[in-house]
């Protein structure tokens, strides 16, 4: 079972807002769309891009791509439009005493 692990402060992730944070040395994406926070893969499953630094979808709880604009789900990680087509892991992610933990799903994505 996969260990939460300690990854910022909750105050540096306002609602609507996306960071970058590393698990040994992996890069994740973590969210805050109105206080409920998402954890995925920084990296798209469709090629080199940062999904942190894509555009937020509150509404449609969703992460545009950068680079080519997949919109993926923030609960489930599956692309919604092309050209990606494979989905990016979701990881598990908690509030505690006002920091963000989140523990990493290991399993490669399918
Ligand atoms: S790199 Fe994300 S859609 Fe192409």
């Amino acid at each position: 079972m996969a260990e939460f692990v300690r990854v910022c402060e909750a105050a540096v992730l306002p609602p609507g807002h996306a960071a970058r944070v590393e698990i040994d040395g992996e890069p994740v994406a973590v969210f805050n769309v109105d206080g409920a926070y998402f954890a995925l893969d920084d990296t798209c499953s469709h090629a080199l891009a940062s999904l942190s630094e894509g555009e937020l979808d509150v509404r449609g709880c969703a992460i545009e791509c950068p680079l080519h604009g997949s919109k993926f789900d923030l609960r489930t990680g599956e692309p919604r439009c092309l050209p990606a087509v494979e989905p990016v892991r979701t990881h598990a992610i908690e509030l505690r005493d006002g920091a963000l933990w989140v523990a990493l799903r290991r399993e490669q994505r399918v």
